[in-house]
């Protein structure tokens, strides 16, 4: 699955442990394909939360990659100090983050900022903070896909909200909202009809928008299990949002083998304590790696053949291998993580490899939830 003749670096054995490698030409080699996937690097709206990291941002703009999503103010501020022109806050602003909003509307007059609403009151909320501080800020109504997490179901309200959304002053409603992550089927067929099934409703729905007399300036929609999907439908102002594409890990590598993208990101870990026998413990604990994922599966390591982690705690990582006899205290391993967004989240920085050797290290500069606003 992961071949680790792709990932050989000179003076591994010199870096801490644990931290991150990224491996720049499999990043580079994701971005592309993900970008002809998408049919153009202007389908791409990439969610920045995967990475949180500036120099990655300037790569995909340098690409012609314009468009972003965030979840958080801090990804927001990065990515508009970086000039990315058109940052969507992919979250309904609520609380201290409505006034937050404002102020890097003042500070990054060179953005466009948009946000999500699925509410009327935050909307309203919204549209009088906006009004009093002589802002208008693009709205998208975030559509409720069948994943039941945000979004207003397809009915006579979220048409109500629409309207609402058009015509409160300190709005300007922008489009919609469609995030289907939950299509994450292996076989890539039935993914294509549940996909398919659910944007046909959609559709259902903008198009009695239009009927009505509505515009629908963009539809921003899907993830990494359902952007390529969504991209031979050939939709007109479609822009499509798969976030972990950029890194990819483990967990997207066996549900889409057929993405055609391989993982960019691996931990350095270190063999700190041997039984002599098959079990073996890494400092790979969960303050290094994301444990979102079920206890047992939250790392691959390709140098350990049928691997089982028998004990995850906060530092270290017991695991159980017949490979576990190859290995000393000491010696490093790659891992790679199945979820890769909330372990680069729980690292300060990473390292850059490229040509087999280690050439800079990145600050993950959106960890930190305030930068400066
Ligand atoms: C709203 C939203 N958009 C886009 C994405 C990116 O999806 P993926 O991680 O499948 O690439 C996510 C991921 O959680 C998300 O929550």
């Amino acid at each position: 699955m992961i071949d680790l003749e792709n990932y050989q670096i000179d003076g591994l054995e010199q870096l801490l442990s644990p931290s991150l490698v990224l491996f720049r030409e499999i990043m580079e080699a994701n971005l592309a394909q993900t970008i002809r996937l998408c049919g153009g690097a202007d389908r791409w709206r990439p969610h920045v939360k995967t990475h949180k990291t500036r120099e990655i941002v300037r790569t995909q703009l340098s690409l012609g990659i314009t468009k972003h999503k965030c979840a958080t103010i801090a990804e927001a501020e990065m990515l508009a100090e970086e000039h990315a022109p058109d940052v969507l806050f992919a979250y309904q602003l609520v609380g201290p983050n409505i006034e937050r909003m404002a102020r890097l509307m003042d500070k990054f007059p060179g953005t466009r900022f948009s946000s999500l609403i699925d509410h009327p009151s935050p909307a309203l909320e919204l549209g009088q903070h906006m009004a009093r501080r002589g802002k208008t800020i693009d709205v998208l109504l975030d559509l409720n896909s069948g994943m039941d997490r945000t979004g207003i179901s397809l009915n006579q309200q979220a048409l109500e909200l629409y309207e609402l959304l058009a015509t409160t002053p300190g709005l300007r409603v922008a489009g919609l909202h469609w995030y289907d992550g939950q299509h994450r089927d292996p076989d890539p067929g039935q993914r294509r009809l549940a996909v398919l099934q659910g944007w046909r409703q959609f559709l259902g729905f903008r198009d009695r928008l239009l009927l009505n007399g509505f515009d629908v300036p963009r539809v921003v929609a899907s993830g990494s299990g359902s952007f390529s999907i969504l991209a031979e439908t050939g939709e007109p102002n479609l822009e499509l949002s798969p976030g972990t594409t950029t890194l990819y890990d483990v967990d997207y590598l066996e549900r889409f083998p057929d993405l055609n993208l391989q993982p960019a990101l691996a931990i350095v870990s270190r063999v700190i304590s041997h039984s002599g026998g098959s079990r073996m413990t890494l400092d790979v604990g969960h303050k290094a790696c994301a444990a979102d994922q079920p206890a047992g599966k939250r790392l691959y390591f390709p140098s350990l053949a049928n691997a089982r982690e028998v004990q995850h705690s906060e530092e270290h990582l017991v695991v159980e291998s017949p490979c576990a006899t190859n290995y000393s205290v000491g010696d490093v391993l790659l891992a790679f993580p199945r979820h890769v967004c909330p372990t680069v989240h729980v690292h300060q920085a990473l390292h850059v490899a490229a040509n087999g050797r280690i050439v800079d290290r990145w600050v993950i500069a959106a960890r930190d939830r305030i930068l400066t606003i």
